[in-house]
């Protein structure tokens, strides 16, 4: 597996064809995810959808922009799904992990459908990795740390980066 997260980094830096802050982004939102879940002990299984997970999260990017001008969460959801089966194919891995991984990138930003750790872990990455690219405000971290922080790695995280 560590050598298949490394080649899907390939193929999204590879993807995102220059475009260095969404590269930057899907790392920090990896490095944050891996932690988070190897925190919290999740299975070897759920923290691999949870790599991949996270390196492909807005993917959709791309194609929200192209097609709808918008790189709007709900169109990133649309479009993510089908680019990510796209580089997955070219993996030994099995359906139920592509599914769950594409279930993962068409939800990321609704927040009423988190089923499970994975998908928990994955937002509160990426909100970790938002709240400083967006220059959030103090009450906003506090707003959605309440709302959306859970597992007690992601509240360390926030808490010592954000709120000290
Ligand atoms: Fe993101």
């Amino acid at each position: 597996m560590k050598k298949i997260v490394s080649d899907i980094i390939k193929k999204m830096i590879e993807y995102f064809n220059g475009d260095v802050k969404r590269i930057n982004h899907a790392i920090k939102v990896y490095g944050f995810a891996k932690s988070i879940g190897e925190i919290e002990n999740i299975s070897e299984e759920k923290l691999e959808i949870l790599e991949v997970s996270a390196i492909l999260h807005d993917i959709g990017i791309k194609e929200s922009e192209k097609k709808y001008f918008s790189s709007a969460g709900k169109y990133q959801e649309i479009e993510g799904p089908p680019v990510a089966r796209n580089i997955l194919k070219e993996f030994s891995l099995d359906d139920k992990f592509i599914d769950r991984v594409c279930y993962l990138i068409g939800n990321h930003h609704t927040y009423n459908k988190i089923d499970d750790i994975d998908f928990q872990i994955l937002v509160e990455a990426d909100f970790l990795v938002n709240i400083f690219e967006d220059n959030m405000s103090i009450n906003n971290i506090e707003t959605i740390k309440q709302k959306y922080f859970k597992t007690k790695g992601g509240l360390y995280f926030i808490n010592n980066m954000y709120l000290k």
